[in-house]
């Protein structure tokens, strides 16, 4: 398993991994995300990429894991953390955690942080297990720009 940049030609398979993973929602256009996170902050983002075809020779490649990184001068945050749901418990998002964490201390970044589902328990047991701390704050928000 290869842990490397996330670039545009991996929307595709991003987004298919997203749909599996429940973690598209009917308001954001995952590609519009993915277009502005490249954009924004350019090499900061991160697939995890897995040889699945059976040829050992030929093995092709695909986009197993996904986590996608902001640092906004204060804080360091994770957005769309997936692992293929058929390769779970095998540390692919944990690699991608700590080469998050990587990049995010290399810019200076004091703490790392994420938003999440409440109801989301197993997302936020892992993170947990990797010393997340669920914080008691609300998340407020306002969209400035409707996409169609
Ligand atoms: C949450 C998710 C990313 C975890 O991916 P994963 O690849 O299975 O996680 P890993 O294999 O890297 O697990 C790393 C460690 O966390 C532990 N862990 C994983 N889920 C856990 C849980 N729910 N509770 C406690 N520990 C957990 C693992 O046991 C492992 O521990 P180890 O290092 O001691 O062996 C995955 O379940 C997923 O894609 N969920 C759907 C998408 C989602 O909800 N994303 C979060 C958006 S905020």
């Amino acid at each position: 398993m290869l842990i490397r940049d996330f670039t545009l030609a991996d929307a595709e398979q991003a987004i298919a991994l997203w749909q599996q993973c429940d973690l598209t929602r009917p308001w954001n256009d995952p590609l519009l995300d993915i277009e502005r996170n490249l954009t924004a902050q350019p090499g900061l983002s991160l697939v995890a990429e897995a040889a699945v075809g059976d040829s050992p020779e030929h093995p092709a490649t695909e986009v197993v894991g996904t986590v996608m990184l902001g640092y906004d001068g204060h804080r360091g945050w994770m957005y769309y953390l997936a692992s293929h749901p058929k390769m779970r418990g095998q540390g692919i998002a944990k690699a991608l955690v700590a080469e998050a964490e990587r990049r995010f201390e290399s810019l200076g970044c004091p703490k790392a942080q994420l938003m999440v589902r409440g109801t989301n328990t197993q997302a936020v047991g892992f993170y947990q297990a990797l010393g997340y701390e669920v914080n008691d704050v609300l998340v407020l928000g306002k969209r400035l720009i409707e996409d169609d």
